[in-house]
């Protein structure tokens, strides 16, 4: 079977993460978050940690040398070569040229490009009411996907947390940087014929309905 490799595009809070974990399931595609992946070197303890917690903290973009690094040794591990799902990466020009001459190298390409469009005031209202599962790192809202019981993973009984860059300073300084360095890929993307729109204002079932379908699309547009 051919691979089936794709970026999940959109600004923070459009619902990569809530999405990523349900495409995951459907493909058994390795999913590859850039933002979970700090989150656990922050958590660890390690000096890349506690490097890029300086700039995850104040909205800004972790340098790229230390993203490039990580990703291009993900991507060439096992289960990422039978396919993956990028969730935040790449995030600039310099980092999607990257992806792509790591893919050339292996003789690898990308498959699509999924982009979920959200508008700002929405995404100040879903980051904000975020809580995330210490343990599992599965995703509630308060209001839209609240838990049964407050601040209780229904999964696994763990804690429910804020995420420390979901305070509303950060939040618009996040989107402030998405506008200016992320969303020039979807021309980029649009430009080489792999982006696919989806309303990320619907419900996550709808939206992942959507993607679901264009994804189980391209795959078999692939296999022909
Ligand atoms: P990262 O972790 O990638 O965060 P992000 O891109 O800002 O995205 P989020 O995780 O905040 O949102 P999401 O789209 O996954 O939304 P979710 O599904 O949780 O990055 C964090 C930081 O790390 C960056 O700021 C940067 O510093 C650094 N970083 C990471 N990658 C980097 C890179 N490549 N280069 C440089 N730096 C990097 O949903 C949000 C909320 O909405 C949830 O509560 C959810 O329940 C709810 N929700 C989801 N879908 C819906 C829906 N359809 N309707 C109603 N509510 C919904």
């Amino acid at each position: 079977m051919v691979e089936t490799n794709l970026i999940l595009l959109g600004p923070p809070g459009a619902g990569k993460g809530t999405q990523a974990e349900r495409l995951q399931a459907d493909f058994a595609l390795a999913h590859i978050s850039t933002g979970d992946m700090l989150r656990a070197q922050v958590a660890q303890g390690t000096e890349l940690g506690r490097e890029a917690q300086k700039y995850m903290n104040a909205g800004e973009l972790v340098p790229d040398e230390v993203i490039l690094g990580m990703i291009g040794q993900r991507i060439g591990e096992q289960d990422a070569r039978e396919g993956f799902l990028l969730d935040g990466f790449p995030r600039n020009t310099s980092q999607a040229d990257a992806l792509a001459a790591t893919l050339a190298d292996s003789g690898r390409r990308l498959t699509g490009v999924l982009l979920i469009d959200v508008p700002d005031e929405v995404l100040v209202r879903r980051l904000a009411g975020r809580r995330v599962c210490v343990k599992s790192g599965h995703v509630y809202h308060v209001e839209f996907d609240p838990p049964k019981r407050e601040d209780v993973c229904d999964q696994d009984g763990s804690r429910l947390i804020q995420r420390d860059d979901d305070r509303e300073e950060t939040i618009r300084r996040r989107l402030e940087v998405y506008a200016r360095q992320t969303a020039p890929l979807i021309d980029y993307y649009e430009g080489a014929g792999l982006l696919r729109r989806f309303d990320g204002q619907r419900n996550p079932n709808e939206v992942h309905d959507h993607i679901r379908a264009t994804v189980a699309t391209l795959r078999l547009e692939d296999e022909l």
